[in-house]
């Protein structure tokens, strides 16, 4: 049956092998196709790449380095013109300078004004091609939607800490006005049509000419805002501690996007809580409320959720866009503890509880107004003794069964600075050097899990149950679990990161930081059924990326994934030889694909 065969959802596939090719592969059968590159045209009037002639001011029109979150927003009425066209959103979580510029070409002060250009996000409008399943840019001309979030763009801050006096600035005495988004990364698309972002390590870009604000020791510290080394403020003093110490409070937000509202400005919701955001997704609560599952990609840090106090109105009237853009304002902030019940019963789970952090009305958290706690979100948490997880990464309700995952990519400290416990119970892995070399401990969580919790009462309820899905790494490892599946059919995998599900209910997962010595990817996992556990592998990205999105159409024929940083190993190491993926440059390029059935 072409359907089934055509289906990512009901599909089978032989699973790609691990590698380390310069190249997305995909399994026999499927084909991927680059949608949209660094560089490539976004705004109307955007020059053409030329990697010699980069400006800010063209950058901010051309599609942003690094592309992490992607979401597909189908248009619908007479733009949709029968389903063809849609909104690719892209996040542009940070760059790469090392890659991205000749040598001799720019000034330093040149390189950061682009560097800082080319942060944000991507509104891309993309048409259906001649192969079910495949998508690619309409042109810039033809699109009233196209839009690129950048440096300049102006957020308005909303909810209970939006206008406090933390958030002033000498640019925005009103507190409520912020130019900008930092190091977005994952995301999600909200039942409303827009598309929520989240500010992760926005700690980086801060430095300080002098002394740090005493006000704020206890704060900075925990979200390591130390003085980075991006040296920014020596383009734009709002990023110097010591003239502007409230600017890094104006970050650490989720950010909502609306891509069918072109000019209105993206909101910073403090309701949902400061810290680093990996990303956020909505579920509906039984009774309408809006939840919000949320990750803090630190080691040692909590998952969060925020229930709204309003119901989501149904439909995509003017009235009700309006009124679903309010939810994520007002409401409730929890923060999750984890119980083991014991190793007797051979497996890793146990009960849950979602400790209220605030409301938009009141602190719960003794000695911190309202407004203290979604700043200072970190420090409230710390006092209601949540349990401390191993980089708490994409959080995602699954549609199908209503159960949420979480990524927990790892944490080389588990079991030293971090003890463990039955929710993070790995404190020794197996590691390889390389792909062929042998299998090595190594302290510490170093490959990941994939937890599972299970709503008493469902999005909206205080209490879950919870199982430790996955414990990632090679198959032969003895301390991974993949459900119940035998071991020899399942793929390695490695560092968790993003998920998504298709409409069968299946998990996919991206990877970003494989210590197995193959390259990053994605992988289909079914949750249910006697293959619940059977991690395949779909994808593997380029030589140094990592693999971000992953998005499946709501027909399950695309899989759209972003290939961010090709040739970066981490921030210090590059690949070698070097990338010069997708091999139209001689330099690496971060691109979206889409994979699809290609027979
Ligand atoms: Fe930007 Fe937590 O990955
Ligand atoms: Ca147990
Ligand atoms: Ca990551
Ligand atoms: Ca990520």
């Amino acid at each position: 049956d072409p359907r089934v065969q055509a289906s990512l959802a009901r599909t089978s596939f032989a699973p790609v092998r691990p590698n380390v090719r310069d190249a997305v592969v995909v399994p026999d059968g499927f084909r991927s196709q680059v949608v949209v590159r660094w560089g490539d045209k976004v705004a109307k009037g955007a020059p053409d790449f030329d990697v010699r002639r980069l400006t800010p001011a063209g950058a901010r029109q051309q599609f942003g380095y690094n592309c992490d979150y992607v979401g597909l927003v189908p248009l619908t009425g007479k733009a949709g013109r029968g389903g063809k066209r849609a909104l690719l959103v892209v996040n542009h979580e940070y760059t790469t300078g090392e890659l991205m510029f000749p040598e001799g070409v720019y000034d330093e002060a040149t390189r950061k004004r682009i560097e800082m250009a080319y942060h944000g996000m991507s509104v891309v409008e993309v048409v259906r091609g001649a192969t079910p399943g495949s998508w690619k840019r309409v042109n810039v001309r033809s699109t009233t939607y196209n839009r690129r979030v950048h440096d300049g763009t102006e957020f308005r801050l909303s909810g209970p800490a939006a206008g406090h006096e933390r958030l002033r600035t000498t640019a925005d005495p009103s507190g409520t006005r912020v130019l900008g988004t930092l190091n977005n990364c994952a995301g999600g698309l909200t039942p409303w049509g827009t598309v929520l972002s989240g500010e992760e390590n926005f700690n980086q870009y801060f430095d300080a000419s002098g002394e740090l604000d005493p006000r704020y020791t206890e704060s900075y510290a925990r979200y390591g805002i130390s003085g980075g080394d991006r040296g920014w403020s020596e383009v734009d003093p709002r990023f110097d501690l010591t003239r502007e110490p409230h600017e890094p409070f104006r970050f650490g937000w989720v950010v909502e996007l609306d891509p069918l509202d072109p000019k209105g400005a993206p909101v910073k919701h403090t309701m949902l809580g400061r810290f680093k955001h990996e990303g956020a997704n909505v579920a509906i609560a039984r009774d309408g409320r809006a939840v919000a599952y949320m990750g803090d990609d630190e080691r040692g840090d909590y998952l969060y959720k925020f229930v709204s106090k309003g119901k989501v109105s149904k439909g995509q009237s003017r009235k009700a866009r309006a009124a679903n853009k309010r939810l994520l304002s007002a409401g409730t902030l929890y923060v999750a503890r984890l119980t083991g019940d014991g190793l007797e019963d051979g497996d890793y789970d146990g009960s849950g509880e979602w400790i209220p952090l605030c409301s938009d009305t009141q602190s719960f958290v003794e000695g911190m107004s309202v407004a203290e706690v979604l700043l200072d979100t970190r420090l409230a948490a710390d006092k209601v003794a949540p349990t401390r997880m191993d980089r708490p990464e994409d959080v995602e309700a699954n549609p199908v069964n209503g159960k949420v995952y979480a990524a927990l990519t790892n944490n080389s400290r588990r079991g030293a600075a971090f003890p463990v416990d039955e929710a993070n119970p790995v404190a020794t892995s197996m590691v390889r050097e390389s792909l062929g070399a042998p299998l090595t401990p190594a302290s510490g969580n170093r490959n990941g899990y994939v937890l599972e919790l299970s709503p008493i009462g469902g999005h909206g309820g205080r209490t879950f149950s919870w199982d430790l899905f996955l414990v990632c790494g090679d198959p032969d490892a003895p301390e991974t679990r993949f459900g119940g599946v035998d071991k020899s059919r399942v793929s390695p995998i490695s560092c968790p990161d993003n998920v998504a599900f298709d409409r069968a209910g299946n998990l996919w997962v991206s990877t970003d930081g494989n210590v197995l010595g193959s390259n990053d990817g994605v992988f289909r996992v079914p949750v249910a059924g006697e293959d619940r556990g059977l991690v395949r592998q779909f994808l593997t990205v380029p030589r140094g990326a990592e693999a971000c999105g992953p998005f499946l159409t709501t027909d399950d024929l695309s899989l759209f994934v972003a290939v961010q940083h090709p040739g970066e190993v981490d921030g210090a190491t590059f690949a070698s030889p070097a990338s010069t993926w997708p091999h139209t440059d001689d330099f690496p390029r971060p691109s979206v694909v889409v994979a699809f059935r290609d027979r």
